[in-house]
């Protein structure tokens, strides 16, 4: 028998009601769960819902949400899989806790901010906005998606040894190219997260 988190369909996952119409979709970086990233979805905006599903993949035990074959080379077969698999539970669990999938921002970082990528270019219908930090080109499309009226924040480290720079910058030229509203900052540091990112992701936010 399956363990829940290998069961088709399902995640592990945080869910947290909001006070406003807006849900964040946390998708955090290898070796996180699913707890990881609330206090950073409290940062960006209090009163939203927060939905926060755990990767089922286990790289040496690590959770993410994808396999690679090597650092920064996915098994693209796998990530469109997974895509696809992740965008369906955000659809069922928007029925079932009452949520507007219209109104869904993913925030995700390093791998999981490449997932939500990968939903761009596959799924946009379930995600509004996307927050991206330290993410990569997860796939190339093979048809281009209509990405007008989302709107993508990616947040790079100038000093990032796990994503090069190029990449990021692909990425957002890819996701301006469908027709995103696409911001690109940059930030001194490297692969972690700093507060100036959570600050500019914020303010980009709520502006
Ligand atoms: C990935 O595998 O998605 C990237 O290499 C980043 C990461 O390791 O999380």
């Amino acid at each position: 028998m399956p363990k829940a988190e290998d069961s088709p369909g399902r995640f592990v996952h945080v869910w947290k009601a909001g006070r406003s119409e807006r849900t964040l979709l946390l998708l955090h970086g290898t070796g996180g769960d699913e707890n990881d990233l609330v206090p950073l979805a409290r940062m960006l905006d209090p009163d939203a819902a927060v939905l926060s599903p755990r990767g089922k993949v286990l790289e040496h035990g690590a959770p993410r949400f994808f396999r690679r074959l090597a650092m920064g080379v996915f098994d693209v077969e796998d990530l469109r899989r997974r895509t696809h698999e992740l965008a369906d539970f955000v659809a069922s669990a928007a029925a079932e806790y009452g949520f507007d999938v219209r109104r869904v921002v993913a925030a995700g970082f390093s791998n999981g901010a490449n997932i939500a990528a990968a939903m761009l270019l596959l799924r946009p219908e379930v995600l509004e906005k996307a927050i991206l930090f330290r993410a990569m080109v997860p796939l190339e499309p093979e048809t281009r998606p209509d990405l007008t009226g989302r709107a993508v924040f990616l947040s790079a480290g100038r000093t990032d040894t796990m994503i090069p720079g190029e990449d990021t910058e692909r990425l957002a030229k890819m996701l301006g190219d469908c027709g995103a509203s696409v911001e690109l900052q940059w930030s001194p540091g490297g692969h972690g997260l700093a507060a100036e990112d959570i600050s500019a992701a914020r303010s980009w936010l709520i502006r």
